[in-house]
């Protein structure tokens, strides 16, 4: 507890509009050292005398940090929250939260955006446009995949895969999915979805999409073995959790033409990129921004806020990834 008389929060990083005013209204917000490195033991130090932290997916949130005395809740500004142990956190007694749902749209665009710009070669065709290197119309110029009918195998079949599955008809896609859990009859009919195994997923599709979230089940779920199980011209999207493909395994794929491209939004060791990827033309390189959009993000920076102003007043935040915490 703060000596103004509200309980202090970590706010780890700067966030959007209504957040701020949201926190500020139930807490004393403490910002984290501008420069400060994101390890643990910093973290535990700059949240010593904190009820609750407001953290991002590049904070690791583990024993060191949950185990901080006096810290109640950790909301992340994220759907995403293995960069938070969970287990440790309920242990500890510390509810997390994160921001399901307000995001579902602005990834699904984003996969499909990817989609799209690998399949039709539009990175390149930019460069190549801007360097001057278009002199004239030709026959076999930029040839790339077709979308319209194609097959999409969607890994993943959460709220942002079924988002992706129903763009999917749009384009008159065959839509395949991969999940262990399978949607209702009535769900599988109207996005016209048909759940496989993962290997008859990886044989058929002409676009695979990955919408997963990162567990030890899913790490690495994506190697040498299914890129070489994968169609030659397939074209693999990410905007998952880069773990959850094996990076050095893809680039060895795509240099060996296993599989023909990639569109990828996250990353194994983020912020690095794997230099075998840079170098690549046929992969289509974003930074981490499937969901940003000006109000996709204030809509995540005010649930964020809003789950912590609920902890710090003793309730139960909305988004409560451990419910066992807080009954
Ligand atoms: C998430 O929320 O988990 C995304 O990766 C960032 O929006």
């Amino acid at each position: 507890m703060s000596t103004r008389g509200k309980p202090r929060v970590l706010l780890m990083h700067p966030f959007l509009e209504p957040g701020p005013t949201i926190l500020n209204e139930a807490a004393e917000v403490v910002t984290y050292p501008p420069g400060q490195p994101l390890d643990e033991a910093s973290i535990r130090q700059a949240a010593e005398g904190c009820v609750g932290i407001v953290s991002q997916l590049m904070d690791p949130i583990r024993e060191t940090v949950l185990s901080t005395p006096g810290l109640k809740a950790v909301s992340n500004v994220a759907v995403g929250f293995d960069n938070i142990d969970v287990a440790a956190a309920t242990a500890n007694k510390v509810m997390i939260t994160n921001t399901p749902g307000v995001l579902d749209d602005a990834t699904a665009d984003f996969a499909f955006t990817l989609l799209m710009t690998a399949a039709r070669r539009i990175v390149e065709a930019d460069s190549f446009t801007r360097s001057g290197q278009f002199r004239g119309w030709a026959i076999d110029m930029m040839l790339g995949a077709d979308i319209f009918g194609a097959t999409l195998g969607i890994i993943g079949i959460g709220r942002i895969g079924r988002g992706v599955a129903h763009r999917a008809k749009g384009f008159n896609m065959r839509v395949l999915y991969y999940d262990p859990y399978p949607l209702p009859p009535e769900a599988e009919q109207s996005l016209g979805a048909t759940r496989v195994d993962l290997n008859r997923l990886l044989a058929e599709s002409d676009f695979i999409s990955v919408h997963t979230p990162l567990t030890q089940d899913t790490q690495h779920l994506l190697s040498t073995p299914q890129f070489t199980a994968m169609k030659r011209t397939a074209i693999l999207v990410n905007t998952s959790r880069g773990p959850v493909v094996d990076e050095a395994a893809l680039v060895q794929a795509l240099q060996a033409k296993l599989i023909a491209g990639a569109g990828m939004d996250v990353y194994e060791r983020e912020p690095a990129v794997h230099p075998g990827l840079l170098a690549m033309p046929n992969v289509v390189l974003a930074p981490h921004i499937a969901s940003a959009t000006v109000r996709t993000r204030s809509e995540m920076s005010a649930m964020a806020a809003r789950n912590m102003a609920t902890a710090v007043r003793g309730g139960r935040p909305p988004n409560l990834v451990n419910p066992e915490v807080k009954k």
